[in-house]
């Protein structure tokens, strides 16, 4: 049997964050060093554009996540390693499925829905400040996954929609054209502490602005996790790690011993100061020497650039093939 086939991507909007690295680098990472997975990973620089249009923001973010993945340890031999923008045969698919994707399917996806949601709220016309990037935003993922015929998509669980989306969306191009050209993909979410919560108790997201990043300087990482929100209970007092955003993400970060000691610290009334002290001398431990590799990164653009197009080359010649076989089953093909 072949290996099964791992595949996500990172919008590339903003700066990688802790939730970034425990909800999606660290696991991808991991999933790719396993023998009988063949993994691609990739920069959703298309997906960017929908959010953001700020070119420089772009542009850096996209060298920042690329850092990010090399320096907490992918291994490009292993893994292809890729910009979406890179891969032309991408567009081209994304087109395919757009010309058997259900306009009513779209109107369901919930990140144009919450955008029609909140113009209909202000009193707005719905359609306001909306484009067809982002009503068409789940086309383009499927296109991602099923360039590549992916197995597993391991996403946060606001993204599972749009894996079932992509499920559709082949089930229907195979119905169509008559011939299992697309593998069915499935959403792999990890466990609950798999999402971190941010700052301010809700989702760690760009979304929502209040993320730690992960390689900022010791000193603003530091000053993030003393951001962490807290409730008023003094030392002393008895805490409940089941409703603390600085136990789960120490839980994050820790073994299974260390995380039942902070459960005992907690229930024995740590400080707040002192249990994000402790907080951060643990991820500060952890990630001080992916922080030197991605400094070192980012100071040689060059070598990511090499890297990336290295990961161009492999996943083009994956997908051409798959693509000659889409475009004649839809009738695009030479006379002669
Ligand atoms: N939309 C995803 C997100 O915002 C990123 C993404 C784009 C993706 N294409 C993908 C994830 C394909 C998995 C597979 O998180």
């Amino acid at each position: 049997m072949g290996k099964e086939i791992v595949l996500t991507g990172i919008t590339t909007s903003g700066t990688p964050h802790l939730g970034n690295y425990v909800g999606a680098i660290r696991p991808a990472i991991e999933a790719s060093n396993r023998a009988d997975t063949e993994a691609f990973f990739f920069l959703a620089d298309y997906h960017a554009l929908i959010k953001c249009q700020d070119a420089e923001r772009v542009q850096q973010s996209r060298l920042e996540i690329a850092a990010t993945w090399l320096a907490c340890g992918l291994d490009t031999d292993k893994a292809t390693f890729y910009r979406q923008s890179d891969i032309p045969e991408i567009s081209e698919l994304n087109w395919l499925l757009t010309c058997v994707t259900a306009k009513g399917l779209m109107n369901r996806a919930h990140a144009y829905k919450a955008g029609v949601d909140e113009n209909v709220a202000s009193e707005q016309d719905p359609d306001f400040g909306i484009t067809m990037g982002l009503f068409c935003y789940p086309v383009l993922m499927a296109a991602d996954i099923l360039a590549f015929n992916a197995h597993k998509v391991p996403v946060g669980r606001d993204q599972i929609q749009h894996i079932e989306m992509a499920r559709d969306i082949a089930g229907r191009f195979n119905h169509i054209y008559g011939s299992e050209f697309f593998v069915m993909p499935e959403a792999v979410v990890g466990d609950s502490t798999a999402i971190l919560q941010g700052l301010d108790g809700r989702k760690m997201s760009k979304s929502y602005n209040n993320t730690i990043p992960l390689f900022d300087t010791e000193k603003k990482l530091k000053k993030g996790i003393n951001k962490i929100k807290t409730n008023l209970l003094e030392p002393g007092e008895p805490k409940d790690p089941n409703d603390s955003t600085v136990f789960e993400v120490y839980q994050a970060f820790a073994t299974p011993e260390q995380t039942e000691e902070m459960r005992q610290k907690f229930a024995d009334g740590i400080a707040w100061g002192e249990a994000k002290k402790e907080l951060f001398e643990l991820v500060n431990g952890q990630l001080g020497d992916a922080r030197e590799k991605y400094l070192e990164l980012m100071a040689n653009p060059a070598q990511i650039e090499e890297v990336l197009q290295a990961g161009a080359v492999k996943a083009r010649a994956r997908a051409r093939d798959h693509i000659k076989q889409l475009r004649e089953a839809v009738g695009l093909v030479n006379f002669v």
